[in-house]
């Protein structure tokens, strides 16, 4: 299955360090980040763990819950997170459930690497992220290959800009954060923007004399 922006995300029914979860029971009415690494101790991974567990507080004030993914046993998962939470000093209990997958979810969800294989030569999960919205449909994927680890500042900054996209007709330029200036969608016309937008619009001055930038207040600021 390739997932497309907009699928619904399959309801998975998951082995993980918290227990047999099922997707859409651990996500609720929450946002969820369901991600892949390619393996328990290994460093990238080591590093990217302890980056999502730092953040965790940030997620959860995002409504965002994290879930993470490996073809690996739950007993190296469990004794994994006591390596990651010592490389990462952190302490207290690991915030979000690791899965632990036969392959089914990963081939599933179009997640292995065919670069990087495990001593037996079978394919490891590449650096997957889905993002997935309350109504369980998916609002972004990332693919990283096994030799890159992500930045978990982009992934909060794309929650922050996914959630005000969802109710706002504005869209996010590069490298926006919360506050700045937002674009007012092409498919809004100038009278529909005035309406919509009370802080109004500006609109750039540009050679081609189409008035296509539109920047406007971030309308979820006060
Ligand atoms: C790592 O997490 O460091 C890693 C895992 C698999 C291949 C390359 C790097």
């Amino acid at each position: 299955m390739s997932l497309k922006l907009g699928d619904t995300f399959p309801n998975l029914s998951m082995k993980t360090t918290w227990g047999n979860l099922n997707l859409y029971d651990y996500l609720g009415e929450s946002w969820g980040i369901l991600f892949s690494h390619p393996a328990d101790y290994t460093p990238v991974c080591t590093t990217e763990l302890g980056a999502a567990a730092k953040y965790a507080p940030e997620f959860k004030d995002l409504n965002t819950k994290l879930i993470g993914l490996s073809i690996d046993p739950i007993a190296d998962h469990e004794g994994w997170i006591k390596d990651i939470q010592e490389y990462n000093k952190l302490s207290g209990d690991f915030p979000f459930p690791l899965i632990s997958d036969d392959r089914t979810i990963a081939t599933q969800l179009g997640m292995l690497d065919p670069d990087e294989r495990d001593s037996t030569g079978m394919p490891l999960t590449a650096r997957a992220v889905f993002v997935i919205g309350p109504d369980h449909k998916l609002k972004l994927s990332l693919l990283y290959p096994a030799t890159t680890g992500r930045n978990f500042d982009e992934i909060i900054r794309v929650i922050k800009s996914l959630q005000l996209t969802a109710h706002h007709k504005v869209a996010t330029p590069q490298n926006w954060k919360s506050g700045d200036k937002c674009m007012v969608v092409p498919s809004l016309t100038d009278e529909q923007a005035e309406k919509r937008f009370a802080k109004g619009f500006e609109k750039a001055s540009l050679p081609s004399g189409k008035g296509y930038i539109r920047l406007t207040p971030d309308p979820s600021q006060s």
